[in-house]
């Protein structure tokens, strides 16, 4: 069942328009469909496979007599020798009420919703579900009038009107040819945000936020946040929106973030509700991200969409590109270029580094839904980056401009997209296009020569791709190494200069440098790579202090951290005195007025577990958290009046807001808070008791319970008991309370999670509690889930067992943890593999869990 990019062939039959009608009802909803096919000219068969699943077939009819000149196997219904053009009516009967796979229609908390892509629209009716035939689409929805009083679908109101039996009616027009996987339906119970945006041609768009009765305070800044997206599209894309209306719905059921289908998005309540009570700054950014990206779809995704399933980073990597950019406006640039390179390493590098790697257009899967990875998405976004940085900010624009005016309307490739590159620009692509072809994070080494008599400074850069499943022998890539020379006084004396590595190994001279320089290397994290360099720590300390870039000052500083935790690691007894001091000299720049303190607050913070350990030859999280706190706790020890001076003079400055200063300020004392109560004694958890009882928003209070989380005094359970009581009403903040437990790195773990588990409020079919139980759990708590007696891997493995018969999606999900086992020590390794056999042995396996576990297992 293994589908491949080179078997790929175009669709016999075109569908130019599909009607649909639903009957909704609370025991099953009828489905019927029209559509007139008419054989493809670019296609030679007139075989139509139609596919279905868990549908059952009420009446066919062909040209409106009963036809049952078809036969069913497997999902598909085929029709052979079809004929040149002919309409078929099909009614199926569909049951949301029970899906709980959540792809299709499906009911979220009395709400009916879709989710179709990738493959769902086949749970809907019989249809060619492949993104590369485009339809207009007309929708009827019936529905009981008081229970579902808001029926939406996509495109443009037509029609609405009552019925017999206090049930309504609405029809919907889409006139903008679309794939199946961008239709969507909604029913419910909904309260309306209303606002308007005048496009830069001056046309007015409403738009609509939908969300449950009570949630309707916490909108604004999702609806702000839209607007902002739409005004940054015509500005940096000349994007405008093309229909009146667009509409948000919020849903608390659901497996990803969110999905852009057209002018109806549907949204995870996670990334629309915001508010200060209930969300934190980290929340309040990713909702802008999210309205972003799904708005962004609109051009780079429906408008131009995929030709089939390995294109997904066609669409995806593009819009992750353009929604960093729209953060980095709206937000602070550096700030964010640090946090979205930290998470490509956090999760995507591992990804790279597992069995499970695989190329950002890969060429082959089994099931769709297990490429909706970092790798597609961040690694994805992370190409794209580059081409931006190769052909410069002009350039890139005139070939987004071409591949706009190009592609409008149709199905493309990734390979029309960088060919729009090479041709806006003259560049020849080809060996860039590697990037997209080939797995695993390339690493790269530099190593640097002064020559004083010339005045001359070379730079050496290898590179070298690693192995991956199905892949050896890899070509050299195209890489853009951004390179800044400062002099020993850290003055830069050679602005930034975009290299292009070509070859394996290649020599860059740079003229007039009067004495001995330190390269800034890879500035901005130019390419995604795996650098080391011959730089030793008092050229990184010069670089952490005084580079220009803002990325490469983190950079540096977390080198060195990473360094001197590897050293403490070697030998618990080693000398870290010079890093300790040179932490109380960065402590004390948050202590003048004029200093960044979001940047500063991610200076403060050392290299996570997950990003420590992959420097680690086999890893063990527990000997890693170990030196990390130690080294914690000497700066404690070290700076701890300095750092209640950084507290306090980091405490509230008046009205709550969500300025970049104002996070900035938070998050730096946040930090700081963290530091002073690394030691769980009576005094921190005093310290962070105090912190929550203080606090006027989730940010601050979310600090303090994670300062909390690990502690066994009794502060501990009064500030949770508090806060579930507080907040029991708001299902994303009960979700926060669970994971905030659930990463408790203590002894008490293993009976917190069972309470958790048996919790009333735990509920295994709600994709975000699951991940609020198990994924902060399994993600978060990197030492709790390879402890050595095996419990960790055992709670994880039953979940993926239960939830394979519940929701195939997010079980595959939860075994990514799982995937590097081989990279473990020997007893945490094969405890790990028993997990994935006895998922394995599962009688009844998905295809989405059979699919990972097998790669892992290989
Ligand atoms: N296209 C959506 C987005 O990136 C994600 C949809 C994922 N759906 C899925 N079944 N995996 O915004
Ligand atoms: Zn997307």
């Amino acid at each position: 069942q293994t589908i491949y990019l080179k078997d790929y062939t175009p669709a016999p039959y075109l569908a130019s328009h599909i009607a649909l009608t639903f009957e909704l009802f609370e025991d099953r909803t009828i489905v019927r469909s029209e559509v007139t096919y008419r054989r493809n000219p670019a296609s030679s068969s007139d075989t139509l496979v139609l596919n279905g699943q868990d549908q059952v077939l009420l009446a066919v009819e062909r040209d409106g007599a009963a036809f049952d000149g078809f036969t069913l196997a497997e999902q598909k219904m085929v029709i052979e020798q079809a004929g040149e053009q002919f309409t078929l009516a099909i009614t199926s009967e569909i049951h949301p009420e029970t899906n709980t796979a959540l792809e299709g229609l499906y009911q979220s908390q009395g709400t009916f919703c879709t989710q179709c892509e990738a493959e769902g629209f086949r749970r809907i009716t019989f249809f060619q579900d492949r993104p590369d035939v485009l339809s207009t689409f007309s929708v009827r929805i019936e529905a009981d009038k008081q229970r579902y009083p808001v029926l939406l679908s996509n495109g443009n109101l037509q029609e609405s009107g009552d019925l017999a039996q206090g049930r309504h009616f609405t029809a919907w027009h889409d006139p903008f040819p679309k794939p199946c996987y961008l239709f969507a339906l909604v029913a419910g119970d909904l309260v309306r945000i209303a606002d308007t945006f005048r496009t830069q041609s001056g046309r007015d768009v409403d738009l609509h936020i939908y969300v449950r009765k009570g949630d309707e305070g916490q909108c604004a800044h999702a609806m702000a946040s839209l607007k902002k997206a739409m005004k940054w599209d015509e500005e940096k894309y000349g994007r405008e929106y093309e229909l009146d209306l667009f509409n948000i719905v919020a849903v608390s059921d659901f497996n990803m973030g969110a999905m852009e289908n057209t002018s109806l998005n549907i949204f995870n309540t996670k990334l629309v509700l915001a508010h200060q009570e209930t969300a934190t700054d980290a929340d309040f950014i990713s909702v802008e991200a999210v309205i972003g990206h799904e708005y962004f779809h609109n051009w780079t995704g429906n408008r131009v969409t995929c030709r089939d399933w390995f294109q997904l980073s066609l669409k995806e990597g593009l819009t992750v590109f353009r929604d960093q950019e729209f953060s980095a406006d709206m937000n602070s640039r550096a700030v964010q270029r640090i946090d979205d390179v930290d998470q490509l390493r956090r999760l995507q590098f591992p990804e790279d580094a597992s069995p499970l790697a695989h190329s950002v257009q890969p060429d082959n899967f089994i099931e769709i839904s297990n490429f909706y990875t970092m790798t597609v998405y961040e690694k994805g976004s992370e190409l794209i980056r580059m081409q931006h940085t190769l052909l410069g900010a002009d350039n890139y624009r005139q070939a987004t401009d071409l591949y706009f005016s190009r592609y409008d309307g149709h199905a493309v490739t990734i390979n029309d997209f960088v060919q729009c590159m090479a041709d806006a620009s003259g560049r020849d692509m080809s060996q860039f296009f590697r990037w997209y072809k080939q797995a695993g994070t390339p690493s790269l080494q530099a190593s640097g020569r002064y020559d004083a008599n010339n005045s001359r400074y070379t730079l050496t850069l290898r590179q070298s791709q690693p192995d991956t499943p199905g892949q050896t022998g890899k070509q050299p890539l195209l890489i853009p190494v951004a390179v800044g020379l400062l002099n020993a006084d850290g003055m830069e004396t050679h602005a930034t200069q975009v290299l292009e590595m070509t070859e394996r190994e290649q020599d860059f001279t740079f003229e007039n440098v009067a004495s001995r320089p330190v390269p800034s290397i890879l500035r901005g994290f130019s390419a995604p790579v795996k650098l080391s360099t011959d730089l030793s720590d008092d050229d990184l300390r010069l670089l952490q202090l005084r580079d220009t870039d803002g990325f490469n000052k983190w950079e540096a500083g977390q080198t060195i951290a990473l360094r001197t935790i590897q050293r403490v690691m070697a030998d618990a007894q080693a000398d870290t005195s010079q890093f300790i001091e040179d932490f109380g000299a960065l402590i004390e720049q948050g202590l003048r007025k004029e200093t960044d303190k979001a940047l500063l607050a991610r200076a403060l913070s050392l290299p996570s577990i997950a990003v420590l350990s992959q420097a680690q030859e086999v890893v063990d999280p527990a000997s890693i958290d170990q030196a990390r706190t130690s080294i914690l706790k000497s700066i404690k020890q070290a700076h701890k009046d300095a750092l209640v001076r950084l507290y306090e003079f980091n405490s509230d400055d008046g009205a709550f807001s969500i300025t970049p200063q104002a996070m900035g300020r938070r998050a730096l004392r946040n930090v700081a808070l963290e530091l002073l109560t690394v030691s769980n004694g009576t005094g921190c958890a005093a310290r962070a008791k105090a912190h929550y009882a203080q606090a006027n928003n989730m940010t601050d209070r979310v600090a303090a319970l994670s300062c909390l989380a690990d502690s066994i005094k009794p502060e501990r359970d009064e500030v949770f008991t508090d806060f579930y009581e507080r907040f029991k009403d708001y299902q994303l903040v009960v979700d926060k309370w669970f994971a905030l437990q659930a990463i408790a790195n203590r002894a008490e773990i293993f009976e917190d999670f069972a309470k958790l588990r048996r919790h009333a409020e735990f509920n295994i079919r709600n994709p975000n509690r699951v991940r609020a139980l198990y994924s902060a759990f399994a993600v978060n708590n990197p030492v709790k889930f390879h402890d050595p007696s095996g419990q960790g891997y055992a709670l994880v493995r039953d979940a993926i067992i239960e939830l394979n018969a519940i929701n195939p999606q997010i079980a595959a999900r939860q075994v990514t943890p799982f995937r590097e086992w081989r990279r473990y020590a020997p007893a945490l390794q094969s405890q790990m593999q028993q997990a994935l056999q006895s998922i394995m042995e599962t009688p009844g396996l998905s295809n989405d869990v059979f699919e990972v576990v097998s790669k892992c297992l290989k």
